[in-house]
């Protein structure tokens, strides 16, 4: 039955749209995954925390913070229609067992922190993207997306925890994308508007803060390329090309070097991040894009009270703006991160000593930025 009905829809789109258009229905029947029926008008993503960077340890270490999520993050999910829920770094396996049954994507995002920090940002992604990829294995549709640095840690997961990136200098950037011709065969694109299509296209609006870059030759290295799919490309500063945006062929998930929750939510100075009325608006689309691939999830909290223990609002974000950050606000923890004793995970440290990571220069005193770029460059 359903087959004919898609039959004759492919027939009536192919008559009313051309080829294209048919093409990527019978495409999108094939991925029986992403047929996903379900549509959950209240969805609650996961943002993952994430260890002080260098700096933030020297401006609020002493005030007993010890892991922060940037709030322009957290915006981005709520501008968009969803619930935020704050994952912590540091946790033991079972933690992320529970807290991922209940919702439904979970947001990697940027910043400045090593992937070989014992129990840190890249450990907790290990075991998030492996519950993640069993979800999506098993039929359950769960939405991963990872933002700069969280785009790195999406590859270097599925490169089994292999420091696969390539040095480059794409900081305070402002690019257009450079689209593959096939990109609007990819989920991410295939429905974008012309508009918002335009406009990434022709306009620097992406917002550009990293020291590392993926690259095509990077992805084959290690075995990537058969499994994802990359959607465009740009060039750093000194012309090396690096991927910008890319998504898994098989699970929903998706990964952009650059920033979009910057445009309509950051706005430290002279870095250029783009807030012409075009970049908020593509901006947007992510965000929108992101929340609608949460919402074929079904995962719910067992009662809004329960939900009301975890949910974000539990906590308020510091205007981490006034001293200098590149963060306007972020939502800073404590006493989230346990220490290693109480774990009983001492003897994990250093697993991945080799896997390294400073990437992302977002939350770093404008004054310093030089000097720090220089000193993890070349230190
Ligand atoms: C990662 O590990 C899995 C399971 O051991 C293996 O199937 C896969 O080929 C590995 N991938 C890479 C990129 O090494
Ligand atoms: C990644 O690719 C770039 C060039 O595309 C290369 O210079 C670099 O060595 C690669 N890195 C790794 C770790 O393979
Ligand atoms: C912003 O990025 C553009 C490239 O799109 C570059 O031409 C310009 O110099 C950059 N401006 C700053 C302040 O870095
Ligand atoms: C992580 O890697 C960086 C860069 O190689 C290194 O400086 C740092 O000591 C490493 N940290 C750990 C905990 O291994």
């Amino acid at each position: 039955m359903t087959v004919t009905v898609a039959l004759v829809l492919a027939v009536v789109l192919l008559l009313v749209t051309g080829p294209g258009q048919a093409k990527r229905l019978i495409d999108s029947q094939e991925r029986s995954l992403f047929d996903a029926a379900v549509v959950n008008d209240q969805p609650v993503v996961g943002i993952l925390s994430q260890e002080l960077s260098y700096l933030m340890t020297q401006n609020y270490g002493d005030d007993g913070y010890d892991s922060y999520i940037a709030a322009s993050y957290v915006k981005f999910v709520e501008g968009a229609g969803a619930r935020v829920v704050p994952i912590w770094i540091n946790q033991p396996a079972e933690y992320y067992e529970q807290i991922m049954v209940n919702l439904n994507g979970v947001l990697f995002p940027g910043g400045a922190t090593w992937f070989n920090q014992s129990n840190g940002y890249a450990d907790a992604g290990r075991h998030i993207y492996d519950i993640a990829m069993r979800y999506n294995e098993n039929g359950d549709y769960f939405p991963v997306w990872g933002t700069c640095l969280g785009f790195e840690l999406l590859t270097y997961l599925a490169a089994n925890g292999s420091e696969h990136r390539a040095h480059c200098r794409s900081n305070s950037q402002a690019l257009p994308l450079n689209f593959k011709d096939d990109f609007r065969k990819s989920r991410l694109f295939a429905s974008a508007p012309n508009e918002i299509v335009d406009i990434l296209s022709s306009e620097p609006v992406t917002a550009n803060f990293h020291q590392y870059c993926v690259t095509e030759a990077n992805m084959t290295a290690y075995g990537l390329e058969d499994n994802w799919r990359v959607m465009s490309v740009d060039k750093d500063w000194n012309g090396m090309e690096f991927i910008s945006t890319i998504e898994h062929k098989r699970y929903p998930f998706y990964g952009i070097q650059f920033h979009p929750e910057k445009n309509i939510y950051e706005w430290v100075q002279n870095k250029n991040i783009s807030h012409t009325a075009n970049a908020v608006q593509a901006a947007q689309f992510f965000a929108d894009f992101f929340i609608h691939e949460a919402r074929k999830s079904d995962h719910r909290f067992p009662s809004e009270t329960i939900l009301d223990q975890h949910v974000i609002y539990n906590y308020q974000p510091i205007f981490t703006g006034l001293k200098r950050s590149s963060f306007e606000q972020c939502y800073m923890f404590s006493g989230k991160v346990l220490d290693e004793d109480q774990l009983g995970l001492a003897d994990d440290a250093g697993s991945s000593a080799s896997a390294v990571s400073l990437t992302c220069m977002l939350s770093v005193l404008t004054t310093l930025v030089t000097t720090i770029v220089r000193l993890h460059v070349h230190g």
